[in-house]
C-alpha cells in the first residue's frame, strides 16, 4: 500500500521550528510537491483549550494535561495526518509526540514510558528532526518576537528539564540539528535531511 512520509520537527520554544516549517513548505512546493504543512497542539477544540490555560499561567494537573496533548493528537492524525499519508504525501508536523515525551515527562512523567505509549498508539514519524538551540537562545528569541507569553510552559528552569529529556532520547527516526545558527543555515540542513525522504513522495 501506498503510504506518505510524517517528518516532525520538535525543540524548544524559540527553536525556530514555524519559520523552518514555513521555509520548508515553500521548497518542497516549488519543486512540485504537495506537502501537508500542520501543527500541534492543533487549531482544533483541545488545541485551543491548551493554549487558554499555557497563556494563563494556571498550571493543570499533569495529568489532565497529558490527556489533553493526548486528545488533540488523537484527533490531529485521525482527521488530518492518516489522511494525508494514506494519499502518499508528505506530512511536515511542527511538535508531534516528542514533545509530550519531553515536556509533560519535565514535569514529573516517565518518559521512557511516555514514549512507549506514544509509539504503540500514534504512528512513529519516519524523521524527527530536533532542532537544538540552548535555553536562553531560545527564551531571547520569544521574548524578541514579542509573543504572548505562555507561563505554564516557558520557564528557563522548566525548559532545561525538558532539554534534558530532548538530549536522551534514542531513536533511529530521531535526528538532533544545531538551531543556534543563522535561519539559513538551518534550512540547508533540514534540506539535506530530508533530501532522501523527498525522493519517495509525491
Ligand atoms: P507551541 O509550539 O509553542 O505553540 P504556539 O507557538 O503555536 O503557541 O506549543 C505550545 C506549548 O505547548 C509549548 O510550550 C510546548 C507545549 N507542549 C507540550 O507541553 N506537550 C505537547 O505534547 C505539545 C504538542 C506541546
Amino acid at each position: 500500500m501506498k503510504r506518505g512520509l510524517l517528518v516532525a520537527l520538535e525543540g524548544l520554544d524559540g527553536c525556530g521550528k514555524s519559520t523552518q516549517l514555513v521555509g520548508l513548505g515553500e521548497a518542497l512546493r516549488a519543486e512540485g510537491l504537495a506537502p501537508l504543512l500542520t501543527r500541534e497542539p492543533t487549531d482544533g477544540a483541545h488545541g485551543r483549550r491548551i493554549r487558554a490555560m499555557a497563556r494563563s499561567g494556571q498550571q493543570a494537573p499533569v495529568a489532565d494535561e497529558l490527556r489533553w496533548f493526548v486528545e488533540d493528537r488523537a484527533e490531529h492524525v485521525a482527521q488530518s495526518i492518516a489522511p494525508a499519508l494514506a494519499e502518499g504525501r508528505l506530512v511536515i508536523t511542527d511538535r508531534y509526540f516528542l514533545s509530550t515525551v519531553a515536556y509533560q515527562g519535565a514535569r514529573g512523567l516517565d518518559w521512557r514510558e511516555l514514549l512507549s505509549q506514544s509509539e504503540a498508539r500514534f504512528p512513529a514519524p519516519d524523521l524527527a528532526l530536533y532542532l537544538e538551540v540552548p535555553v536562553e537562545l531560545g527564551l531571547a528569541r520569544v521574548r524578541a518576537r514579542g509573543g504572548v507569553a505562555e507561563p505554564a510552559f516557558e520557564r528557563a528552569d522548566y525548559l532545561e528539564e525538558v532539554a534534558e529529556i530532548f538530549r536522551a532520547i534514542e531513536r533511529p527516526y530521531f535526528q538532533r540539528v544545531d538551531a543556534s545558527r543563522s535561519q539559513r543555515e538551518v534550512h540547508a540542513e533540514l534540506w539535506q535531511q530530508l533530501a532522501v525522504l523527498r525522493a519517495a513522495v509525491t
